[in-house]
């Protein structure tokens, strides 16, 4: 049985669209079996529904300020779908304690940096800022702090003469499409050995 996995977002959902593609090899140990997304009209959504993945939209904007409030909304549509894993894949929410710790070891996230270099925004930007010859991306499991959980894979690219945070962004992009179903397939079939 492969791995049940949700893949979480709220934009144009490239690097789910790399899960989702991955998934589909035969030897890929999960399954991209939903999409939930914070945010209504994604970019991503019409990429799942297009690629035959179930997808759900939770707004958050729905619940004000209770971010907990939502997070069991969402929690609720994971819940139903039978899903044992979850990635973040551009999902633009802080998550409380309460949606970690239900999830605890079983929630990955893509964050586009060397962590534990730049968590957080405008990672490509600092990076050039601070003159490093590398940036990168890096997969890892989600605990409470943002960006600081135990890291699973990372990738690495250059930092060329005259690089613009876009082209670096691009860059970095093509590094995670790469990485992300890699770690993740890892990950699946270590939960499988048990
Ligand atoms: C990626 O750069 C990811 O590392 C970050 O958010 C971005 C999402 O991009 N967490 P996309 O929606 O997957 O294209």
């Amino acid at each position: 049985m492969k791995t049940r996995v949700a893949i979480l977002i709220s934009g144009a959902g490239s690097n789910m669209a790399a899960l989702i593609d991955a998934a589909r090899r035969p030897d890929s140990g999960y399954e991209a079996a939903l999409v939930v997304s914070n945010v209504e009209g994604a970019g991503g959504l019409a990429i799942a529904a297009a690629k035959g993945v179930a997808t759900a939209t939770v707004a958050h904007k729905a619940f004000g300020k209770d971010r907990e409030a939502h997070e069991r909304a969402v929690d609720a549509v994971l819940r139903e779908a039978a899903i044992e894993v979850v990635a973040l894949a551009g999902y633009m929410r802080v998550l409380t304690p309460w949606l970690v710790g239900g999830w605890r070891g079983r929630m990955l996230n893509i964050h586009p940096s060397l962590l534990p270099l730049y968590p957080g925004l405008d990672t490509h930007a600092r990076a050039i800022r601070a003159g490093d010859a590398e940036a990168g991306c890096t997969v890892h499991l989600v605990t409470e702090g943002v960006d600081e959980g135990p890291i699973l894979g990372q990738a690495r690219v250059p930092i060329v003469e005259g690089d613009t945070p876009g082209a670096l962004a691009e860059r970095v992009k093509t590094a995670e499409h790469e990485l992300y179903p890699r770690v993740l397939r890892a990950f699946c079939r270590g939960l499988e050995r048990g």
